[in-house]
């Protein structure tokens, strides 16, 4: 099938990362919010992050005015009655998502495919309250989506091969290279990166290392861009542990329970750079 009209549903961290990758790609795309502000806030960090590239000489000006343009914001996700696919990237709330996909299933074309960007939750549940199984499938991001290269594609039982294969074809017109993974949580990239950040947690909670020592000994040690602690944060400390939960709650593997310091840490407010404070203050 062909994708020309795109849909999100969530204008946050994700759901306006997603939004610039796709209007960047030359795909017409609505992306929705539940109120005018968390849209504003949305489309307003989508522009400052097009005006960067401007600045930076990586796009010219009638460009980004030509991709800012293809977006539309709104808040009635009746606005999607044209859509050919439409990415969910709410918040990880199971209810919240089957009320989504329940929506779009009413309010969407037949042929219309219905994605969740969903990080851990079980996405053949949510299938199963729309009345096209077939034509949903996972399509989950990585933070921050525009400079992460990867695109993990989660095929449930039900998905069709050809919703799979426009999956596949739509995520590589977006610049992303795709890996597939089947409906468990955590999927690939979750499975292994959870168990290592909370590994990290529980080195700082019995005092192994400081934070910092942690850190360094990764990004220099291994090469990565940065350390276990400080990629936490960006990810957000409550997400970690939501997934840890539902890891945990799936395969009952000492490997994936949450250290106490985490939960406390999501208890005390120190989600990461979300809210200014994590396991480093951002404030500063
Ligand atoms: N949005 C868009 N672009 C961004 C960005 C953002 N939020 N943050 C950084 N960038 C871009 C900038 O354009 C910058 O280029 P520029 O300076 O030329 O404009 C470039 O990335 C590099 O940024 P910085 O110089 O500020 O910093 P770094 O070199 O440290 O790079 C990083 C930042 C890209 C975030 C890098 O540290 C990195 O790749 N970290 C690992 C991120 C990661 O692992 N993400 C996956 C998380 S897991 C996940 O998302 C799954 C979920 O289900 C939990």
């Amino acid at each position: 099938m062909d994708i020309k009209k795109v849909g999100v549903v969530g204008c946050g961290l994700m759901g306006s990362g997603i939004t610039q990758v796709c209007a960047q790609a030359g795909y017409e795309v609505i992306v929705s919010e539940i109120n005018n502000e968390l849209l504003n806030k949305g489309l307003a960090s989508i522009d400052s992050r097009l005006n960067r590239d401007v600045e930076k000489g990586r796009l010219s000006p009638p460009d980004k005015d030509s991709i800012f343009n293809r977006i539309k914001g709104t808040t009635d996700t009746k606005d999607f009655n044209d859509r050919d696919l439409v990415v969910e990237a709410a918040i990880e709330n199971m209810e919240l998502k089957k009320k989504i996909l329940a929506e779009l299933d009413k309010i969407c074309p037949k042929h219309a495919i219905l994605a969740t960007n969903t990080s851990c939750l079980s996405i053949i549940d949510m299938a199963m309250v729309t009345g096209r199984p077939d034509k949903v499938l996972g399509l989950h991001f990585f933070n921050p989506v525009p400079v992460m290269k990867l695109l993990e594609i989660v095929k449930t039982i039900a998905t069709s091969d050809e919703t799979l294969e426009t999956g596949q074809n739509f995520g590589k017109s977006l610049g992303k290279t795709i890996v597939i993974a089947k409906d468990t949580p955590g999927f690939i990239v979750n499975r292994l990166l959870i168990p290592y950040l909370l590994n990290a947690i529980r080195m700082l909670d019995i005092g192994i290392a400081t934070k910092e020592d942690i850190d360094t000994g990764i990004t220099l040690g291994l090469n990565h861009p940065m350390g276990p602690l400080t990629l936490s944060d960006l990810v957000g400390n409550d997400v970690v542990l939501f997934i840890a939960d539902g890891l945990y709650e799936e395969f009952k593997e000492p490997q994936y329970a949450p250290p106490s310091l985490l939960r406390k840490m999501v208890t005390a407010g120190r989600l990461g750079r979300k809210t200014g404070k994590g396991f480093y203050d951002y404030n500063k």
